[in-house]
């Protein structure tokens, strides 16, 4: 990674923002749900306009990305996604305080509340593609649309299946389209930014 972003002073900003018509109030950030602000029918042509017509973006790449979600969760109080809230009241049965979800399986899961689309939300590995039927059968546990289009979608199957048998290369691609995506448009301070 680069470091060193200077920060944009607002959404206008942002990669794509000049292009972004139907995608106003997020910066050109995908919709979790339909109807899609860019006017895409489907999931999948929704993923290709946000990640390949405005960011450049393949679908090995759009497939890698989102495989973030294996870690975080959705609050009902930001993006209003999920039924899911703040605290221990309004969390899923995976983000309760109660919940032994760390890695060294120590109590604590931050703050209580949300829904992750994995169960052990709190670790980064390939969970989100291997396991993805255990969020397909759990009302406590998201599996939006676009989440749907990447083991269905003709182009993103491939990549998902191959990171559901291969963590490794999960890492690899992730790693890679990671960097591409935080670097992305930006402008650094000194110019090109500091490598370490
Ligand atoms: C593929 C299209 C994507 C959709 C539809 C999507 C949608 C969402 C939604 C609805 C949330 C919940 C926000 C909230 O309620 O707080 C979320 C959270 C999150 N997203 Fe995405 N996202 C996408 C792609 C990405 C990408 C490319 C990354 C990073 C590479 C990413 C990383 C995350 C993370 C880490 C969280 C959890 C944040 C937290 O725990 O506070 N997502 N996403």
């Amino acid at each position: 990674m680069v470091y060193g972003r200077v920060a944009v002073a607002g959404p206008q900003d942002c990669v794509g923002a000049t292009s972004r018509q139907g995608f106003a109030g997020n910066a050109g950030l995908p919709d979790a749900l339909p109807p899609f602000g860019c006017g895409a029918t489907t999931p999948a042509e929704h993923l290709r306009n946000v990640f390949t017509k405005k960011m450049g973006f393949n679908d090995q790449e759009i497939v890698a990305l989102s495989g973030a979600h294996t870690v975080g969760r959705a609050f009902k109080e930001r993006s209003g996604a999920c039924p899911f809230g703040y605290g221990d009241a309004s969390a899923s049965k995976h983000t309760k305080s109660t919940c032994k979800v760390r890695k060294d399986n120590a109590d604590g899961v931050g703050m209580a509340g949300g829904c992750p689309w994995t169960k052990n939300w709190l670790t980064f590995d390939n969970s989100y593609f291997s396991r993805y039927k255990d969020a397909m059968a759990d009302d406590n546990l998201l599996w939006f649309p676009t989440d749907e289009a990447l083991h269905t979608d003709p182009g993103f199957k491939p990549h998902f299946d191959k990171y559901a048998a291969d963590q490794n290369a999960f890492f690899a691609d992730y790693a890679r389209a990671h960097k591409k995506l935080s670097e992305l448009g930006a402008k650094f301070e000194p110019q090109g930014g500091v490598k370490i």
